[in-house]
């Protein structure tokens, strides 16, 4: 049992909120991040009454410019110090590259990425300072080739991967995990937003894809995926010729761009954007 403080993004909902329930019964005190108030609320108090552990809330928008720093900032101003970051939050766009809303790929790039990178770089030197702690990465199979009419989202996790691939081999021997846990498809809220018609393959429940990202970074492995199906997409599906692997993917997605898309929540710049474009 331990009493270290884990901050999960987007724990709304999920793989996060899955990421909290286990964390918590793991013993870990939690910082719960997303822009949903009331489900992180509920949640918290499910979790401190369960499990007896201390849990804060950080209300966050991590569309938002300078969001990981407010996230810091509330974590410093509750004397917590963080040992295991689960960078999660996360959303997908799909469809044909021209027909995503105005500002939606910014908007999925801003919280997939750069409040990913952000906090990663604002928590990180505490943990080397410390000589322990943890990073876990969502990234995806979609991070292991290119994905036509995922571009955007494709592309946003394979830099998640190797970027967690470099920091776990810079910080080797100092005490710093990092683990990049790549799911295939896994019943959650993610196809309510990037749609149903982005679904290949079977889906995996979250209580066990986290289970299996959880296992990975108690062996110190690099990346994990969950489900053997995903391992055989991941790894057997050869890398090149890239033009052939791109081709394949594409006839495997044939289907997304003229489905109907979702009625998506519109993030910062793609509301913004809507705005606008409204006469
Ligand atoms: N489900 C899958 O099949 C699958 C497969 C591979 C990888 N993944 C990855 O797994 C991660 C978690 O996704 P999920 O499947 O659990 O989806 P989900 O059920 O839709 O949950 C997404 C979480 O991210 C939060 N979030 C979204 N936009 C945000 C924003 N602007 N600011 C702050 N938080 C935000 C949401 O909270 P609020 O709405 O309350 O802000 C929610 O807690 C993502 O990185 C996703 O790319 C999912």
């Amino acid at each position: 049992m331990t009493s270290r403080t884990a901050l999960v993004t987007g724990a709304s909902t999920g793989l996060g909120a899955e990421f909290a329930r286990q964390l918590a019964a793991r013993g870990h005190d939690l910082v719960l991040v997303a822009r949903s108030a009331d489900r992180l609320e509920v949640l918290a108090a499910q979790l401190r009454s369960a499990r007896g552990v201390r849990v804060d809330v950080v209300v966050q928008d991590l569309t938002e410019p300078g969001a990981a720093a407010a996230v810091v900032e509330a974590v410093t101003a509750a004397g917590r110090q963080v040992d295991l970051l689960v960078n999660n939050a996360g959303f997908g766009t799909a469809g044909r590259f021209e027909d995503i809303p105005d500002g939606r790929d910014e908007d999925q790039l801003m919280v997939n990425l750069v409040a990913l990178v952000g906090l990663t770089r604002a928590l990180v030197p505490g943990m080397l300072t410390r000589g322990h702690g943890a990073v876990i990465n969502v990234a995806s199979t979609a991070a292991f080739q290119p994905s036509p009419f995922f571009a955007t989202y494709s592309a946003g996790k394979t830099f998640v991967l190797n970027f967690s691939l470099s920091l776990r081999s810079e910080y080797r021997g100092r005490g710093v995990k990092v683990l990049a846990l790549c799911p295939g498809p896994t019943r959650t809220e993610f196809f309510d937003v990037v749609g149903e018609r982005a679904a290949v393959g079977r889906f995996m429940t979250a209580e066990a894809v986290v289970r299996a990202g959880l296992r990975g970074l108690d062996r110190d492995r690099a990346y994990v995926v969950p489900g053997l199906g995903n391992q055989v997409t991941a790894h057997l599906v050869p890398r090149r010729p890239r033009r052939m692997v791109t081709a394949i993917a594409k006839l495997v997605a044939r289907s997304v761009p003229d489905a109907p898309a979702p009625p998506q929540p519109l993030g910062r710049r793609a509301a913004a954007a809507a705005a606008q474009a409204t006469p």
